[in-house]
């Protein structure tokens, strides 16, 4: 499974990026209105940042304005998958977008047929959004390993990713249900990488080190 950062925020990316195992980021309105900067500016400095898949949210809810949106910001950077939302309307964008060859990441998914239906538009990305249904009292994570089963069964090329990620658990859950990617939060990613246990072994290891003669030759 690769992981994504899910986040507008330069700085968090550079950082995940220097430990080399970031393959994409996920942006949405919210996270780039966050930032408060330019919406082309800060994509195309995020795929020079990261060199994987970037989505770019569309914002209009019609297939003609979807369509223009993400003709526009595919422009931006050969990395650049246009995100477009669950609705009639973008599925018909998408069946359009990827025959033009304009990856597409449809979103806020929150079914399984709903995840069924974008691959069969063609989405080159799909995203259930576990937290939030989570929320609402369902397991998010079912969502994930029916569409993992589903498009093993039927062959589809269209990749999952595990969005809406709130904790370290729900990224190994991710894993296990077959997610193709999960993207997570900064402060997530951050919990993940560490473990008390860890701390502590290395400050006796340096502790033992440093009382060992032999350490002084060096
Ligand atoms: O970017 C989509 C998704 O990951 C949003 O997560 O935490 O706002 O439900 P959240």
């Amino acid at each position: 499974m690769e992981l994504y950062l899910d986040t507008a925020n330069v700085e968090e990316i550079k950082e995940i990026a220097t430990w080399g195992v970031l393959s994409g980021v996920t942006t949405n309105p919210t996270l780039v209105a966050r930032e408060g900067r330019d919406f082309e500016e800060v994509i195309a400095e995020i795929c020079d940042i990261v060199g994987g898949p970037v989505s770019a949210e569309a914002v209009s809810t019609d297939t003609e304005g979807m369509l223009e949106e993400a003709r526009r910001s595919s422009e931006w950077h050969r990395n650049v998958v246009v995100k477009i939302p669950m609705i009639p309307a973008g599925l018909a964008a998408v069946s359009i977008l990827e025959k033009e060859g304009i990856r597409c990441n449809v979103t806020l998914v929150f079914s399984t047929n709903q995840g069924l239906l974008a691959a069969e538009a063609g989405a080159s990305f799909v995203s259930p959004f576990v937290g939030r249904l989570d929320d609402t009292g369902k397991d998010g994570m079912q969502v994930v390993a029916e569409l993992s089963e589903i498009f093993d069964i039927y062959g589809f090329d269209t990749r999952i990713i595990a969005a809406s990620i709130r904790h370290p658990t729900h990224v190994t859950e991710a894993a296990l249900a077959g997610a193709d990617i999960a993207t997570v939060p900064y402060k997530v990613v951050k919990k993940m990488v560490g473990h008390p246990l860890t701390d502590r072994g290395l400050e006796r290891f340096l502790a033992d080190w440093e009382g060992f003669s032999g350490s002084k030759s060096r």
